[in-house]
């Protein structure tokens, strides 16, 4: 058996995914309140945990849909229990062999896609499932250049695909997205590398063409 999956519907049942919902929640609320929801649009969390923000999302008066898509089945069985609104939908896939017709405006995912078997793959399939216009937005707490994390893939003993910054923004580009990055920190937090490096968010633009 796949072992992330296997990881995953351990941390589904455990409380971990509670945990997680806590611990990136201030930071990823913070990032989702600069973006504009002003006009109607349709979301997609790729890995959505337990769904958190799906559920955050679909509260959105302008959301006509949210999904999220996790390879765990323990996590979307997770999040199935918490549904609160009509708008979500779960789906138990992985990114990369998720067979999906629709496009979305904004796809959104933290902590997740360093899990994936190909980084780039899963980008191909993102830029694929964006509209013209659509964007990306990617949350990274594991990253070269924050030191404090690199020791994270010894610890949790599965595949994480370790990047820099400038590495993270180039497999974006390659993937055809435009990219903007932001660091959203924690200045009071009592860990030292949230409160100097903090979350890595990387924005990909498909280009309107
Ligand atoms: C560290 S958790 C983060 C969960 C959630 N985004 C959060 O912040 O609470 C990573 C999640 O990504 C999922 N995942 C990993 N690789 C994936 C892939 N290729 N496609 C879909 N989900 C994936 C895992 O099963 C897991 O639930």
């Amino acid at each position: 058996m796949d072992v992330v999956r296997k990881t995953f519907d351990v941390w589904a049942q455990n409380g971990r995914a509670e945990l997680m919902e806590k611990e990136h929640g201030g930071n990823v609320s913070k990032f989702l309140n600069s973006i504009s929801f002003d006009e109607p649009f349709t979301f997609l969390d790729v890995g959505c945990g337990n769904g958190w923000v799906v559920r955050k999302i679909a509260n959105e008066d302008n959301c006509k849909k949210s999904i999220g898509i996790d390879k765990s089945k323990k996590m979307i069985i997770q999040s199935e229990k918490k549904k609160i609104n009509n708008k979500e939908r779960f789906f138990h896939t992985d990114i990369e062999s998720w067979k999906y017709t629709g496009k979305f405006d904004f796809i959104f995912s933290m902590e997740s896609l360093y899990y994936a078997d190909s980084i780039e793959s899963a980008l191909v399939k993102i830029y694929k499932l964006l509209k013209p216009g659509g964007q990306f937005f990617c949350g990274t707490d594991f990253y070269s250049d924050n030191k404090a994390t690199v020791k994270w893939a010894k610890i949790m003993k599965i595949q994480m695909h370790l990047h820099s910054k400038k590495e993270w923004k180039e497999l974006f580009q390659n993937a055809g997205f435009k990219v903007k990055t932001k660091h959203i920190k924690d200045l009071k937090n009592t860990k030292k590398w949230k409160r100097e490096w903090g979350t890595l968010f990387l924005t990909g633009i498909k280009p309107e063409k």
